[in-house]
């Protein structure tokens, strides 16, 4: 067990939630001391901002890039972060830029606001914003294609398990991985696939959520392409997806976002979809889904941050 305090990863499913995705301006300065100050005030700014409503359970989990990490940290850096890898399979997905990434959680999107806005302010002159997604509960936790989301995550030990970096890179213990991806669905095309298909691709019940039973789920199914095991026992990830969009854009979307202790469980789940498994057995979701972001993070421990030199 990791004597280091993880970040918030495991905060069980909320009602909203903001994603954001700064890249760093190329400077000649310092930018990361900025950087650095402000992790070190992040669980400050939690606070100050979430006490006011004590059960608007306000988080926020920081990641930082491949590139950004060297800048802002130097060496060593954490064994298995790295640039994600943009996959060119039967469908594609794209790498795209970011440097630093954070998750704001809580039961109220006022709350999220604050704290997005803060930060923002604290970066101004050194990072931009390159996107920014604000994220909505819908019904009972389902993405906008009908389905329930979230289902299968793990939770509590077996969430730690998953996510959390323990004695195999020992500067980052307590430390994570998280990859984000931003897909935009074409709801018409969706719509016209017979519920019984949708669940095939799914491997699950529309209106009751209830699995498939084995014999009746194709191959392709999103839960036997994203199902790995390393000797007999599943990878689990932790995710926590979220429906966003605008109407009158036609936009209907799902942030993807997914923790883990090491990345390639991620990126091994991605292949089965994108390239398929075996090859060209790809995941039908992506017919209707198209990946426009991919970004890989690391997440430093919370004592990291908090110690984060100025
Ligand atoms: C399961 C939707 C992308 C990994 C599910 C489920 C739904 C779903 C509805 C079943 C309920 C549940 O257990 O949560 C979506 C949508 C996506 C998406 C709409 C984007 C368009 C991804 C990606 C990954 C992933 C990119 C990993 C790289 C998983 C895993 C499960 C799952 C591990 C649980 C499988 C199991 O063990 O049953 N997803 N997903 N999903 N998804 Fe996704």
């Amino acid at each position: 067990m990791p004597s280091a305090t993880p970040q918030p990863v495991d905060t069980t499913l909320t009602s909203a939630a903001i994603f954001l995705i700064f890249t760093l301006d190329p400077g000649d300065g310092d930018d990361g001391a900025v950087v650095r100050d402000l992790y070190g005030d992040l669980s400050s700014l939690v606070r100050g901002v979430g006490f006011r409503i004590p059960d608007g359970r306000l988080s926020c989990i920081a990641g930082i890039g491949s590139d950004a990490w060297e800048r802002v940290f130097g060496e060593p850096k954490p064994k298995e972060l790295h640039s994600f890898r943009a996959i060119h399979g039967v469908h594609e997905a794209p790498s795209t830029p970011g440097d630093l990434m954070f998750h704001i959680r809580a039961t109220r999107m006022d709350l999220c606001f604050e704290l997005a806005a803060a930060i923002t302010a604290r970066l101004e002159g050194v990072a931009r914003v390159v996107d920014e997604v604000h994220g909505f509960k819908y019904f009972d936790a389902r993405d906008l294609l009908g389905f329930v989301d979230g289902t299968e995550n793990p939770v509590n030990q077996a969430a730690t398990d998953a996510t959390v970096i323990g004695d195999e890179d020992p500067d980052f213990t307590g430390g994570s991985y998280v990859i984000i991806q931003k897909y935009l669905h074409d709801l018409k095309k969706w719509d016209a696939i017979p519920v019984e298909q949708q669940e095939k691709i799914i491997g699950r019940k529309k209106l009751s959520d209830i699995e498939l039973p084995e014999a009746a789920k194709p191959s392709y199914a999103h839960n036997v392409l994203t199902n790995i095991e390393e000797n007999g026992e599943q990878l689990q990830i932790v995710r926590d997806n979220m429906p966003f969009g605008e109407v009158g854009k036609g936009e209907f979307g799902t942030y993807f976002i997914g923790y883990a202790k090491t990345p390639t469980r991620v990126e091994r789940m991605l292949d089965n979809m994108f390239i398929g498994n075996p090859p060209g057995n790809y995941d039908r979701l992506l017919d209707v889904s198209r990946a426009v972001t991919g970004v890989l993070f690391f997440i430093p421990a919370a004592d990291f941050l908090d110690a984060a030199p100025t």
